[in-house]
């Protein structure tokens, strides 16, 4: 719901910008309407995108875990939620819906509790 929101911002920006522009007369310039276009301010933090799974995994997941109640388990999950998705959310805690329906998804048995941290 974030991402939309942030579209829906974006997308109203432009059309103000655009509006503005046709009122002035003014050339239709591309560059100036990325200009104006607001950096993207996320509700979420951008996840870690992983590029070398074997090489990033581990330091990420350390990361991710060091909070956790169990460490270990939290790593191995993780360290395979990584491997699979390439991806690992921001934080310690939450933040999974950056990383899509692949981690987010990802639950044990019997549907209960997501799998990945
Ligand atoms: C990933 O990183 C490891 C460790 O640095 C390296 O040995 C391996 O070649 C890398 N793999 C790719 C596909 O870059
Ligand atoms: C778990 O959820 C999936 C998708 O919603 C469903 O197809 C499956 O039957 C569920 N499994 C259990 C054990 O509830």
């Amino acid at each position: 719901m974030a991402l939309g929101g942030v579209f829906f911002v974006v997308a109203s920006l432009l059309l103000v910008t655009a509006r503005v522009l046709s009122l002035n007369e003014a050339p239709m310039e591309e560059v100036s309407l990325i200009g104006v276009a607001p950096a993207p301010a996320p509700l979420a933090p951008a996840p870690h995108m992983v590029i070398n799974a074997t090489k990033e995994c581990p330091g990420v997941c350390l990361a991710r875990c060091s909070k956790h109640s169990r460490q270990n388990v939290c790593n191995r999950a993780c360290t395979t939620c990584c491997m699979v998705c390439k991806c690992v959310p921001a934080g310690t805690a939450g933040n999974r819906e950056t990383c899509g329906t692949c981690y987010t998804g990802w639950t044990t048995h019997q549907n209960r509790t997501n799998k990945c941290p």
